[in-house]
């Protein structure tokens, strides 16, 4: 197995293993190694079957809870990311988010598997959150140790959110709900339950407040703290094959899907591994 690292370390292409096949102890272990280190995970040319991608998915851990959008038949831990060539929705997570940051218990990782990929456009972009961290100025650092955030569901999958509602087209079958406007508290800055680093970790489309502060000030905090954690120096974009799956560490890395393929169809297989409370 090649574990190539992007010049900068955030994201890694691991190459010369079969994701199709059963895989040993060691090599599982060398993969989690290089996720908990590079955070986004690219295996390119892995035509696989769902129950593989399943057998997969479960090398790390349970399956998350995976709310508001309708698994495939059959498969009740696999979504379908579907957009088609006359779509007229905008596409999937495109706006920055990290997954289901909502619940008591977000996902660890998310693993996306690419069946139909436009010919341009339908990237995906990441951020590191550990960076984002790192380079905030020690009087935002240290007024946000202490800070916690509310997240909710309520703007994308309440009855009239812009996921949900809208009247656009959308070949995705969301189930919007009331459940959606409950609110869950997690910190501002997380420390990440394995490697111990904190993360910033606030996110444009799923935190809607924070505690504390009245609701101007609150956002006010939340765009500055989104629109720093969102610099380029913090990004990877990363470009799609057929085939390619990638897996990613929801503890600190936000991503926004990216469109830019009107006419094509782009169809994607998700799975969601179950984490633990943000602390
Ligand atoms: C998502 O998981 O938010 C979608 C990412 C993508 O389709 O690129």
């Amino acid at each position: 197995m090649n574990i190539e690292p992007q010049p900068n370390g955030f994201g890694a292409s691991i190459t010369g293993v079969d994701l199709s096949q059963q895989l040993s102890d060691d090599t599982v272990r060398r993969i989690r190694k290089a996720w908990l280190r590079h955070m986004v995970l690219c295996f390119p040319n892995q035509p696989l079957m769902l129950s593989e991608l399943e057998r997969f998915t479960r090398y790390f851990g349970e399956y998350g809870d995976d709310p508001y959008v309708t698994p495939i038949d059959g498969h009740p831990n696999v979504i379908e990311i579907r957009r088609e060539a006359q779509e007229n929705a905008s596409p999937f997570g495109s706006s920055w988010h990290s997954d289901w940051s909502f619940q008591a218990t977000p996902p660890s990782a998310t693993i996306l598997h690419a069946r139909e990929v436009p010919p341009y456009g339908g990237d995906t972009l990441y951020a590191d959150g550990y960076r984002a961290f790192d380079a905030l100025t020690a009087e935002l650092r240290a007024r946000c140790q202490g800070l916690t955030a509310i997240h909710s569901a309520r703007r994308p999958y309440s009855h009239a959110g812009f996921v949900a509602g809208g009247g656009k087209h959308r070949s995705m079958k969301i189930r919007p709900s009331d459940t959606a406007l409950a609110t869950q508290r997690h910190p501002v800055v997380r420390t990440h339950p394995e490697t111990q680093r904190k993360a910033l970790w606030v996110n444009p489309v799923y935190t809607v407040g924070i505690e504390g502060l009245g609701a101007q000030e609150g956002q006010a905090l939340i765009q500055q703290l989104c629109g720093h954690a969102l610099r380029d120096e913090f990004i990877y974009r990363h470009r799609w094959q057929p085939h390619m799956l990638t897996m990613w560490d929801n503890r600190c890395v936000q991503h926004c899907a990216q469109g830019g393929y009107d006419g094509h169809r782009r169809i994607m297989y998700r799975t969601t591994v179950a984490g633990d409370a943000p602390c």
